[in-house]
């Protein structure tokens, strides 16, 4: 049986793939015509693929359902602590991303090479984060967890939604990701719909 906080968990990861994808399929696009992107639309798309995980997602995972599933299983500790770690070095990683970037804006071509670089190994990392997280620990909580840590988790993760609780609402990320998606031209696939 699926429950609520799972399937947030895979929509969130939908979205971000979705980004990811869009942001090499862009960068692909134009090296092929030998033309610049349009760097406010990356700029976005980046900053969307940072703030998003870093104030709302990460935060979910390490501190509302991990923890359950260590009380639960002594099963993919090593793993959890691997994911806990990227989430803690997942900030880190976007900075220098950024910082590329923006090399790329400013000094032009010499830049594309390594931003094209530094963007694939990121994606690359993040996309096996998101897989490793579908593939393993979201069956081993459906495996592990009872119903009253489901009703819990699912609790916080509605609450988590919720303006009231002080975090940005889940509705300005919703209209933050329509926004770029109307930014990021038709052929991209960015038409995941949120
Ligand atoms: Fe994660
Ligand atoms: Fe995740």
């Amino acid at each position: 049986m699926s429950h609520l906080t799972t399937s947030i968990i895979r929509e969130e990861h939908a979205a971000l793939s979705a980004m990811l994808r869009s942001i090499l399929l862009l960068l692909a696009q134009h090296r092929r015509q030998g033309s610049l992107p349009d760097f406010a639309v990356l700029r976005a798309m980046l900053f969307y693929v940072d703030e998003f995980p870093e104030k709302r997602h990460h935060r979910k995972e390490s501190e509302l359902l991990f923890p359950k599933l260590r009380a639960r299983t002594p099963l993919s500790r090593e793993l959890l602590d691997r994911l806990d770690e990227d989430h803690g070095r997942g900030e880190r990683k976007i900075r220098d991303i950024e910082h590329a970037l923006l090399a790329f804006e400013m000094m032009g071509e010499s830049r594309r090479a390594s931003f094209e670089e530094a963007i694939g190994r990121y994606v690359g990392f993040y996309l096996t984060h998101m897989e490793l997280e579908e593939r393993e620990i979201l069956p081993l909580a459906e495996r592990v967890l009872t119903e009253s840590d489901w009703a819990e988790l699912d609790d916080a993760f509605r609450a988590n939604r919720d303006p009231l609780v002080g975090h940005p609402p889940e509705a300005e990320y919703r209209a933050l990701f329509t926004r770029i998606v109307n930014l990021v031209p038709a052929p991209f696939g960015l038409g995941v719909a949120r």
